[in-house]
């Protein structure tokens, strides 16, 4: 007879942006607590992330956020059996407030400490929704990031397509600020998109191309062109029609370009994570699209930087005992390796 395994839970810190997150899960997937202190506010007025302010922030609430985190979950230090943290990519300064804070809290209680890359966390977040088959395909999108990942086995991530250029949401937040939108604009993007019709014809790049990559520098300068000459001959646009045209340039590139990884990866499982899985669109698209490959979405609440996705990541590796030490430091280019070096 098997001996039942003891529970474990993870104390999990997220700060490579702009959200300090601390959050508590027991074993796999019971999110116990996942504590997000946006700063978002601070950040609108500049129409983007400042570094130095995002640091600040970090520093002033986390402490705060461990000791919620903790109280909601209703854990003590007793009961953990690892701290976890995003060791990158993100901001340097912003990511050393979460790594000091989680290596300190993990050498005073004597707990091992696990490093996990931001982005495994955004696709591991899909583990709330269920158990994750392996091997998997995701599409992951977000602010700073779009790459399409195969993933043969837990924690196995290898890039099998990425941006040459700009990332999805940082297309959507530069085209955001050009039609006066508040960052972070994908949101309200997506929003108008449904009010409006796809009128102006934007180039979808590389989308007939047989490979896996992406770019959209392209279609944000043809946005801005567009804005631009209709702004010096002082013809109006159509917000809703513009938002929609963008919104369908985007959404035919990444629908074309997470077939052809099916196509040529395939597996029973899409996972599409990050913020930029928020978007309503791209459920419908993925919904009306994907046939015969279980397509598994994190909850709106996990699209977003969470701790929580990060303590799902590090679950996969306090099953393996991939621990670190104290020299851990932050990575803030830390990227998969390639299937195909
Ligand atoms: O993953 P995330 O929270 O932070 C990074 O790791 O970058 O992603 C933030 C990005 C922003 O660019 C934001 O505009 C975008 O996700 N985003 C969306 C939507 N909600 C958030 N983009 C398109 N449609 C949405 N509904
Ligand atoms: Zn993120």
């Amino acid at each position: 007879m098997s001996e039942k395994m003891e529970d474990r839970y993870i104390l999990a810190f997220e700060t490579s942006c702009d959200e300090t997150s601390v959050a508590v899960l027991k074993n796999e997937d019971q999110l116990l607590s996942n504590v997000i202190a946006s700063q978002i506010k601070s950040h609108q007025r500049f129409g983007g992330v400042v570094p130095e302010v995002a640091s600040r922030h970090h520093v002033e609430v986390i402490t705060a956020c461990i000791r919620e985190a903790m109280d909601e979950a209703g854990v003590t230090v007793e009961d953990l059996s690892a701290v976890a943290v995003t060791e990158g990519p993100g901001l340097v300064g912003a990511l050393l407030v979460g790594l000091s804070a989680a290596k300190a809290f993990a050498w005073a209680h004597g707990l091992p400490l696990i490093a996990v890359n931001h982005m495994a966390g955004h696709l591991m977040a899909a583990r709330q929704v269920k158990a994750l088959v392996y091997p998997l395909v995701a599409l992951l999108v977000s602010g700073g990031h779009t790459e399409l990942v195969y993933v043969a086995e837990p924690g196995d991530y290898k890039i099998i397509g990425e941006t040459r250029d700009d990332a999805v949401g940082e297309a959507y937040d530069k085209v955001g600020r050009v039609m006066g939108l508040p960052y972070p604009a994908g949101r309200l993007i997506d929003e108008l998109a449904h009010q409006g019709q796809d009128v102006y014809d934007f180039p979808r790049a590389m989308i007939k191309e047989d490979h896996l990559e992406f770019s959209f520098s392209g279609l944000k300068s043809a946005f801005i062109n567009l804005h631009h000459n209709a702004a010096q001959k002082g013809e109006a646009l159509v917000q809703e029609d513009l938002a929609a045209s963008f919104q369908a340039a985007v959404l035919d590139i990444l629908m074309a370009k997470t077939k052809k990884a099916l196509e040529r990866y395939p597996v029973k499982t899409l996972v599409v994570a990050g913020g930029v899985a928020a978007n309503q669109g791209l459920r419908e698209r993925l919904a009306e699209e994907i046939r015969d490959v279980e397509v598994i979405i994190p909850p709106l609440r996990l699209c977003g930087d969470n701790a929580g996705m990060i303590a799902m990541a590090a679950a996969v590796e306090l099953e393996k005992e991939h621990f670190s030490d104290w020299s851990l430091n932050a990575r803030p280019s830390l990227a998969f390796d390639s299937l195909e070096p």
